[in-house]
């Protein structure tokens, strides 16, 4: 097979990282996003977790036709028999069944023998695949398994319907060379391997999960497992978006494709970044902002005389919005309807017109519009539409000698309009108390963060926060060129993630 399948475990193990909470809304928005992007495999989530987790993979399975949607089952009949129900209604159904495989967890974690291991395993392939064909299985922790075990477990499940066999590093501890050999290895040692595929889940702790994958991809692994920009469990996943460019930049040495359409990654990247809070470092390759960006004069040089002297990919391939146009207050309907299309978003008529409505407010207040400034204020746009409570007004005094003060009036459930005040130890203190007194749910801050958009004093101010309520941490975010309101707005988003979540959780 000279294609690698491209398997997201962004809603699965990306948002497992800590704090990349999402609700069922932000979580169908990123499904769809992959399916444009033309990812082969969907892993939506692992139904046992939660009521909320159940129903995203439900709603996501109904909605999203064209990639394989995948659930996430512990080797235990109940974790199984639920992610069999939830995927009842998707065009191209897989559930992925795991336990460990390395002595390291059976003894100290699952305290089992490999037999009894193994037996588990070859059941619980076998019980999903009373629910579907496509049987994904892991062998987890299979990094630091004894091979000639892993190579019986495969054989097993195989032999009992597992279609793709799957080889976690889960603790990020393999070698690129080792786990190489370990691929080939199974390939010269599992008799049946030829009906099933060989996949590989890396994970980053020493920061190798993508020369893993790629190690693993050249001795024969044929899927991949990954998250948009490498989010995940602890240092993270492989990066979705580095394996696929690399597999493509270097065509030469791997003679491998993929389905994906590359066009996508940049506005992919951003999304999950909004909606799950994490930022994409400056430096990360492909998507960081400074990815394409030649600071040296000797760099900048070569470019300008051909850019293929300091430049391997064109930023075009992966969709980064090619001109930096700018629109103002004259700019109207059409102008910004063009600019939308060119950075990739493709609204719905009533999103244009509240996008188009926020664009004209904050032309008001700010003389250039930059691509920067149309995808903050989109994704501002986008926060409030599956909002609980909504932030209507807000008056804030402050100073050196007078004491913060806050009014704020909100719109909550069933429309009504609530109001109260308060005072703070400073102003973002004052609101946030103003709205707790509103909306009553108690929550700690544990990250609070600002930066402005663009450069300039009529920049956007960005807001990013986390609390924490019950052990779970919800991100909020919110934009506005006052970073008071951005902090209210922020403080609103989290809140109303929080209540989502607990809504859908009943
Ligand atoms: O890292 C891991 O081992 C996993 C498995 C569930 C595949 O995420
Ligand atoms: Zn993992």
């Amino acid at each position: 097979m000279d294609r690698v399948i491209i398997f997201d475990t962004t809603l699965r193990d990306g948002e497992q990282a800590a704090g990349g909470t999402l609700n069922v809304k932000e979580k169908l928005d990123i499904a769809r996003a992959l399916e444009r992007l033309r990812v082969d495999v969907i892993e939506a989530g692992m139904p046992i977790n939660s009521q909320a987790e159940f129903e995203a993979v439900c709603q996501i399975a109904r909605e999203v036709r064209t990639p394989i949607i995948c659930a996430l089952a512990r080797a235990v009949a109940g974790d199984i028999d639920r992610a069999g129900e939830a995927l009842k209604g998707a065009a191209r159904p897989r559930i992925h069944v795991f336990i460990s495989s390395s002595d390291i967890h059976l003894a100290h974690q699952l305290r089992k023998s490999r037999l009894e291991i193994l037996e588990i395993a070859r059941s619980m392939v076998a019980r999903a695949k009373k629910y579907v064909d496509d049987v994904e299985f892991s062998p987890m922790d299979a990094s630091r398994s004894e091979p000639d075990y892993l190579y019986h477990i495969l054989e097993a499940v195989i032999d009992a319907g597992a279609t793709t066999v799957n080889i976690p590093d889960t603790v990020g501890y393999a070698i690129p060379a080792e786990f190489g050999k370990l691929i080939e290895g199974i390939l010269k040692n599992v008799p049946n391997i030829s009906r099933a595929v060989i996949s590989v889940h890396c994970h980053n702790d020493l920061g190798l999960a993508v020369a893993n994958s790629l190690e693993a991809v050249r001795h024969g692994a044929r899927q991949v497992e990954c998250t948009i920009n490498g989010i995940g469990e602890r240092a993270g996943n492989a990066s979705l978006e580095e394996v696929i460019m690399a597999i493509k930049t270097r065509h030469d040495l791997f003679d491998l494709t993929t389905n994906v359409d590359t066009t996508q990654i940049y506005r992919t990247s951003r999304l999950v970044s909004e909606l799950t809070g994490f930022p994409v470092q400056p430096n990360k390759a492909i998507v960081g902002a400074n990815a394409f960006v030649h600071q040296s004069g000797i760099h900048q040089d070569g470019v300008i005389k051909m850019p293929i002297t300091y430049e391997i990919i064109d930023p075009k391939t992966v969709g980064v919005p090619s001109s930096s146009l700018v629109l103002g207050k004259l700019s109207g309907r059409h102008a910004f309807k063009e600019r939308l299309a060119e950075l990739g978003y493709g609204l719905s008529e009533d999103d244009f017109e509240r996008a188009f409505g926020a664009f004209k407010l904050l032309a008001e207040k700010k003389k250039e519009i930059t691509d920067k400034d149309i995808e903050s204020l989109v994704a501002e746009e986008r926060r409030t539409i599956s909002e609980i409570y909504h932030l209507d007004r807000i008056q804030v005094t402050c100073g050196d000698r007078g004491i913060p003060t806050a009014a704020v009036r909100l719109t909550g459930p069933d429309g009504k309009i609530l109001a109260d005040a308060a005072l703070g130890t400073g102003p973002v203190d004052a609101v946030y108390k103003a709205i707790n007194r509103l909306v009553g749910v108690t929550n700690k801050l544990t990250e609070f963060s600002v930066k402005s958009v663009t450069e300039g004093i009529d920049a956007i101010g960005e807001v990013l926060i986390r609390i924490e309520s019950d052990g779970v941490t919800y991100t909020g975010r919110g934009a506005d060129t006052d970073v008071i309101v951005a902090s209210a707005k922020a403080y609103m988003n989290a809140l109303n993630r929080l209540l989502s979540v607990r809504k859908a959780s009943g």
